[in-house]
Parts: structure tokens; sequence; C-alpha cells
């Protein structure tokens, strides 16, 4: 009888990079005031959700969605207010938008580069794509680029991608403008502006495509509410877009998705209203924290606040043990050691978060 497994180990076939990974772990929140993902904490309102409801009554399941997603991608590229010449492709978040770019310029050695701490998708997906990944370390007084470090490694890397959020997430803050006009300068390969956090903090790099022609922009519907729905827009040139289009695989977005995300921009300032809320939630629960002398934190244009506590560093089991979920950035990175990040709730759960983290803290 065949042995019920190969007998050659899996080492022999599983790629040592992936051997080494971890797979991406997202902790159970169930029962906890989740402040851990930077969720919009709003759901939408019960009257827009028969209407939406109705929306999907046609949505046809036993038939493959529209494979480009074309009337979304109309809608969403006039919401986005795209430039002349430029298009628009979609992902399954903007994760797979990540993928999909890293995919394209893969190959062996080559690199893609980003400053670090930063979303951590890019190296995870640049590992397992086979490409190397350099980290060059912010500024530690601010977090800011250390633009000759930069400059210096895209000369030695040459590398196939920069990454650069904007802002950036663990940190909360946006990267300036002028470093970031002399990385497009200097970059032999592509940079993504990743702006997931747009929404919070306005500024956008949508305008400089027609100067940059090695520029693309990244967008999700995730942080303005929308998480579930998985809807990534990645915007460039014709060019870029017409090449990391072939790695997209078909009907990457579902028709519940389309469906739904057509709806959404539909009621937009719903949306809108919920964000300016979340903004000025953002400054109150900043000002809280001012009030707490063991806590130091950074400015934030994004929907979640970075802080460390200068007398603890197991903050986040802590405030596990009291009911709240927050992210624990040890281990991440040294320049964000003994720190947390904590998305921006509800009122009721920024309270709730301001008084378990006054009883640890
Ligand atoms: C900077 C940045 N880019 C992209 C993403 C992923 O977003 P999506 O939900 O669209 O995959 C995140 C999520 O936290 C993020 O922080």
């Amino acid at each position: 009888m065949a042995p019920a497994f190969p007998s050659q180990p899996l080492t022999r076939w599983v790629r040592p990079e992936i051997h080494a990974l971890t797979a991406y772990h997202v902790p159970a929140s169930v029962g906890l005031v989740k402040l851990d993902a930077m969720e919009n904490p709003y759901p939408w309102p019960d009257d827009l959700r028969d209407p939406w409801l109705q929306s999907l009554r046609n949505a046809e399941l036993n038939r493959y969605p529209d494979p480009e997603a074309q009337e979304l991608k109309e809608k969403l590229g006039e919401f986005l207010g795209l430039p002349p010449d430029a298009d628009l492709l979609l992902g399954n978040g903007s994760d797979e938008l990540i993928q999909m770019i890293l995919l394209t310029v893969a190959g062996q050695e080559r690199c893609v580069l980003a400053p670090e701490p930063t979303f951590a998708m890019y190296k995870i997906i640049a590992q397992c794509v086979g490409l190397r990944f350099v980290g060059v370390p912010l500024l530690s007084s601010d977090f800011a680029l250390d633009i000759e470090a930069m400059l210096e490694a895209i000369a030695c890397h040459q590398p196939a991608a920069v990454f650069l959020a904007y802002p950036n997430n663990p940190t909360a803050n946006l990267f300036a403008r002028s470093d970031i006009e002399r990385i497009l300068r200097a970059s032999p390969g592509v940079v993504l502006i990743d702006e997931a956090y747009h929404e919070f903090s306005k500024a956008t790099f949508l305008a400089d495509l027609p100067t940059y022609p090695n520029l693309l922009i990244l967008r999700t519907l995730s942080k303005c509410g929308l998480a579930g729905l998985r809807v990534g827009a990645l915007v460039g040139g014709l060019d870029w877009i017409r090449e990391i289009n072939k790695v997209r695989l078909p009907y990457n977005i579902n028709i519940l998705s389309q469906a739904s995300a057509l709806f959404m921009l539909g009621h937009a300032r719903v949306l809108e209203e919920q964000i300016a809320r979340i903004c000025a939630d953002r400054e109150r629960l900043a000002e809280r924290l001012g009030a707490l002398p063991q806590i130091k934190f950074w400015p934030s244009k994004t929907n979640f606040l970075t802080l460390e506590n200068r007398r603890r560093d197991d903050l986040a089991d802590r405030l596990k043990q009291k009911g709240v979920l927050i992210k624990d950035l040890t281990g991440m990175h040294p320049l964000v050691e003994g720190c947390i990040r904590v998305t921006v709730g509800t009122p009721e759960e920024n309270k709730i978060f301001l008084q378990a983290l006054a009883s640890v803290a």
C-alpha cells in the first residue's frame, strides 16, 4: 500500500523562504473592544440597509462577476478624480495589488526597498514572491524619512520597487513631500505611494502622476468604512497598469463586492460624515492622552494613534485583560519597541480604552 504521506520531507519542495515565514496572524477579537485594525467603527445607517440589500437582489450568483468590474472602475475613477492618461486596476483589497506589483517586477537579484517600520505586508509579500527586502530605518526623533540614507540605499541596491505608505503605518505621519519627490527622481524602478489613509490625511500624489512615469498610487475602501468588501485601487500610467493587469487573476472582485461598492459610491456622503467624526474623535483622544504623563504619543494623520508607555511595556496584554484589543508593536522594529497602535473607535469605545489605559499604564 502506498504511504499516506510522501516519504520526502516537505522541506525538499517548500521554498526555504516560505518555510522560514510564519503565517500572518489575526488575533481573535470576540468579546473585546476591537481597536487593532484601523477599521471604521460605524456600520451603515439603518435607512441605507434596505436599499443596499435591494441593490444586491439582481446579483446572479450562478454567474462569474464582470471580470473587469468595468462599472465599478468607472465610478471609482470619477470618485478618485483620475488625472488624464491614468488608469485604474482593482484588487481584492490593496494587499492583492501590492502582490500584483511585486509579481510583475519580481526576479532574481532584484529587491524592494521601503523605510522601516512600515506596513508589514510589503516585506511579507516581497519574501513570498522571491524578492529581497531592503529596509531603511526612519529617523528616531519624529519618524521622518532619513532621506540621505534612502537615496544612498536606492543608488546602492537599485530597487525594482520603492514602497512609501503616505501616511505611514504604524507611525501615523506623512513623510515630507520634497523627500518623496527626490525619491521619485532617484528611483530606477517603480515608486508606490500607498495612500491607504488618504481620507484622514487628505494628502495625495494623484496630481503628480503625469510628472513621474514611475509613480503608482494605491488606495483602499477598507479604512473609510468598507473593510469587509476587500476592494483596493491602483492608479498609474497606462503602461504600468497594462503590465500589472497581466498578473491579475480573472474575476478578482466578487459580484457582491462590486455591487456593494457601487452602491456605496452613490452614498459617499455617509462615509465622509463618519470620517469627519473619526478625525474629530482622534483629536479628542489625543487631548485626553496628553493628560496622561506616563504616555507619549505621536501626531497622527490617520485613524489611529501610536503611543508608548514610559513606565511599562506590557501594555497590550494588560489592555487585553481589561477587554480592549489594540496592536502591540513590540517585536516589529526597534524604533517602535514598547509602543502600541490604537484605532480611533466610537466615543464610547475610546472612553473604555482611555479608562483601561489609565488603570494599567
Ligand atoms: C499602509 C497600508 N496599506 C494597505 C493596507 C491594506 O489594506 P487593504 O484592506 O486594502 O488590503 C493597510 C492595512 O492596514 C495599510 O496600513
